[in-house]
């Protein structure tokens, strides 16, 4: 824009028909709150600053923000939109001259292609006020405009609105650009005497109307943004809308989505070039996967990287670790948060690993737990093996050097190295270290009592 604005988004409203302990604003869709996607739409269009109203639960709003630039003022108590916007007063003392976008926290969908038009029409029209429109075929629940003969417009909300204005399909979007100076002085001029016994914004417009101030209404085609979403069905739908769009943009990136149905892919994911999703994978949070991998059914990631040609067989769990290149992992393996798996390793069936750094080109095929360890190339895990990591009150780091075999059934009893090269027989529990290239066994001696069964009664 070519004139700075101001920005002001409405999040005070604990959002009682959304039946939560939770503030409605806070709930998220795709892996973030909804009013976290509000303010980042937003900040595209690089207000001068960003301003939210909070009330309700206003540490936690404030806490979630904590890496936005966004400044907070207070609604002590909720008495309506107009109320809300209010609060901001003080702060914007200085700023009389300038246009303010004012918003809800509860419009997810908003982007900012579909605001920008809103401010170039009201700095192109040198309005007092020009608010989004918007035809929805079911207009319920949302304030309507009514456009009379003389000129004059104004909203009415749904729970005052005769049957005959219920019937009307433009509705008000919410999103409004206002010159502060004239906003500051129409607020004051609204009162409560409605329905919801509630200082409305919208009644601003007819004031303003009425002042013969000059105001645009922009009628966007792009309806299917202005939803408010008012309950967790909405929540669901406008989830559903998000995940659509995600997928659309991978796919448009080179990236393969077999069933788009069943896919979860949360907005801030990263997925590269040539990369097959399979159906039911759930990607989470800051997850970054490379290129050419391919991800089997029921595959869940949380926060986590994954590099070059990884394949990772289904239903496996993967949290806050990173995965390097041409490794194989799963089915059925649980990788715990800081698990780094070097390249090209291979983790089978079963296995569990948790703040444990694996391979380069190791293996752990079936059945283990790694716990505080750390592998280091070539080293062989035989089925079954255990790190000992917790003696009950503290954990211990195990350590395998390189082209180490632990044979099957192993118990490592932390804190404990085996050297390099080194051998350890099946079934041993290792206490001490072992030096590099020896064989370790531990185990009790195998005795034999000949033709004993014969001896056992017969029932
Ligand atoms: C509002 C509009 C309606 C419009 C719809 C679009 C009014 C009176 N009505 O209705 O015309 O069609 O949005 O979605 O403005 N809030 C505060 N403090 C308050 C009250 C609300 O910060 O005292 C915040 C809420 O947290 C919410 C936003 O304002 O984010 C909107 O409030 P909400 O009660 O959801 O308004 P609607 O009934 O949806
Ligand atoms: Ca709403």
């Amino acid at each position: 824009m070519k004139q700075g604005f101001i920005a002001l988004i409405l999040a005070a409203g604990q959002g009682t028909r959304f039946k939560s302990d939770k503030i409605k604003v806070l709930h998220s869709i795709l892996g973030k709150p909804m009013l976290q996607l509000v303010v980042e739409a937003v900040q595209k269009l690089k207000p001068e600053k960003t301003c939210v109203v909070v009330g309700h639960q206003k540490n936690e709003v404030m806490s979630a923000l904590s890496s936005s630039k966004v400044s907070f003022v207070h609604q002590r108590k909720q008495l309506g939109t107009a109320h809300a916007v209010l609060a901001a007063k003080n702060v914007l003392k200085k700023d009389s001259k300038k246009d303010l976008l004012v918003l809800h926290g509860d419009s997810p969908l908003i982007t900012a292609a579909t605001l920008r038009p809103l401010l170039s029409q009201h700095i192109r029209q040198g309005n007092s006020l020009t608010f989004m429109s918007a035809e929805l075929e079911n207009p319920s629940g949302f304030g309507r405009l009514i456009r009379s003969e003389d000129n004059t417009i104004r909203i009415i909300e749904e729970k005052d609105a005769t049957p005959a204005q219920r019937k009307l399909k433009e509705i008000n979007a919410g999103i409004y650009v206002f010159k502060v100076k004239d906003l500051f002085q129409a607020l004051p001029k609204i009162s409560n005497l409605n329905r919801k016994g509630e200082y409305y914004l919208t009644d601003a417009v007819e004031i303003l109307a009425k002042q013969k101030r000059k105001i645009g209404i922009h009628k966007t085609s792009r309806a299917e943004e202005v939803v408010g979403v008012n309950s967790r069905l909405e929540l669901a739908w406008v989830a559903e809308i998000l995940r659509g769009k995600k997928i659309k943009e991978l796919t448009e990136r080179g990236v393969t989505v077999y069933d788009p149905q069943t896919t979860w892919i949360e907005l801030d994911v990263q997925i590269g070039m040539d990369t097959i999703i399979h159906s039911s994978v759930i990607i989470e949070g800051s997850s970054k996967i490379g290129n050419s991998c391919q991800l089997y059914p029921f595959v869940h990631l949380i926060n986590s990287r994954v590099g070059n040609r990884v394949k990772i067989f289904s239903s496996t769990m993967i949290e806050e670790s990173r995965i390097e290149d041409d490794s194989k992992v799963g089915p059925f393996a649980h990788l715990r948060p800081k698990t780094v798996i070097k390249e090209g390793s291979k983790v089978g069936n079963f296995v569990e690993m948790k703040n444990t750094v694996f391979g380069p080109r190791s293996k752990a095929g079936h059945l283990t737990y790694l716990g505080d360890c750390e592998v280091e190339e070539k080293v062989n895990v035989g089925a079954g093996t255990i790190t000992c990591n917790y003696d009950g009150r503290k954990k211990h780091k195990t350590h395998i050097e390189a082209e180490a075999f632990i044979g099957s059934g192993t118990e490592l009893v932390a804190p404990v190295r085996v050297g390099k090269k080194a051998y350890i027989g099946a079934g041993s529990t290792i206490t001490k270290n072992v030096k590099p290239e020896a064989l370790a066994v531990e185990r009790g001696k195998q005795t034999e009592k000949p033709r004993w069964t014969r001896g056992l009664k017969k029932k």
